[in-house]
């Protein structure tokens, strides 16, 4: 395989694992120039590549790298919780994917790339290049994961809570008239930081009012009280 930037479109592939990331990265991959087989599925055997890469769920990962040590040269997985164990190399994009996303969507996304040698972890960072993405190395992939978690799927619980809030108070398009109050704090967030974005009653010492939303807030009431704590925590931190 050859890890030179510029031959590496040229290098063939084998998406393994045709779910929401394999479908995108397989397309991604195609349109970027790489010569592309797959996604394929369970029952695909891959031909003989240059990169078999994995985009199954983590507890496949092994029998899948068994699986494609027989055809591939190099083994990869997209996998942001598991290390090196079954593969050579892994490039994790920090993103969720649905599986309809278009092949443009690597462009600018953050990619936590590794490799069992300074040349496979090469290898990662100008795959993640060639799809427009900007590589990065970790130092703990759980510590790592879990902030991916906090960013996403935690975000999502906290908003269904609040969709499900605004329902209960009469509002007939909770999403359409939360999303700007989301969005706007993501990118208060973004540019300054939590401490400075924070706004509201917890923020202002309201504590009558607080009383008053946690009292409202029904069957969040354990969610309600876990975030206040954490709010009341990022106001007081030096
Ligand atoms: N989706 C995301 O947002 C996202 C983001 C970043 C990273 N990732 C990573 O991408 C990987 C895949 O996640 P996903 O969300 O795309 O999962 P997914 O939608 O569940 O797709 C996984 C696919 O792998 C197939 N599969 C399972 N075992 C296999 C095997 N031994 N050989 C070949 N195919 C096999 C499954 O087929 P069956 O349906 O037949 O079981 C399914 O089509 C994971 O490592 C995940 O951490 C996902």
């Amino acid at each position: 395989m050859n890890p030179t930037p510029s031959h590496a479109p040229g290098m063939a592939v084998a998406v393994i694992g045709a779910g929401r990331l394999g479908t995108v990265l397989a397309a991604a991959l195609r349109a970027e120039g790489f010569d592309v087989t797959g996604p394929l599925g369970r029952d695909e055997q891959a031909p003989e590549v240059d990169l078999a890469i994995l985009a199954v769920p983590d507890a496949a990962i092994a029998d899948a790298a068994a699986a494609a040590r027989r055809t591939a040269t190099k083994i990869a997985h997209v996998s942001g919780a598991t290390g090196l164990e079954h593969v050579d190399l892994s490039i994790h994009p920090l993103q969720t994917f649905t599986g309809a996303e278009p092949p443009e969507v690597f462009h600018g996304l953050g990619a936590a790339v590794d490799g069992r040698t300074g040349d496979d972890r090469a290898v990662a960072e100008q795959l993640a290049r060639a799809l427009g993405m900007i590589p990065f190395t970790v130092t703990d992939r759980a510590t790592y994961h879990a902030a991916a978690s906090f960013a996403s799927n935690f975000v999502l619980a906290v908003l269904d809570a609040a969709e499900r809030l605004a329902t209960a108070a009469g509002v007939e398009n909770p999403r359409e008239i939360l999303a700007p109050l989301a969005r706007q704090s993501v990118e208060n967030w973004e540019r300054c930081g939590a401490q400075k974005a924070l706004t509201g009653p917890i923020a202002r010492g309201d504590e009558a009012t607080v009383a008053a939303q946690r009292a409202a807030s029904g069957e969040h009431r354990d969610l309600f009280d876990a975030l206040a704590t954490a709010t009341r925590a990022l106001k007081d931190r030096a």
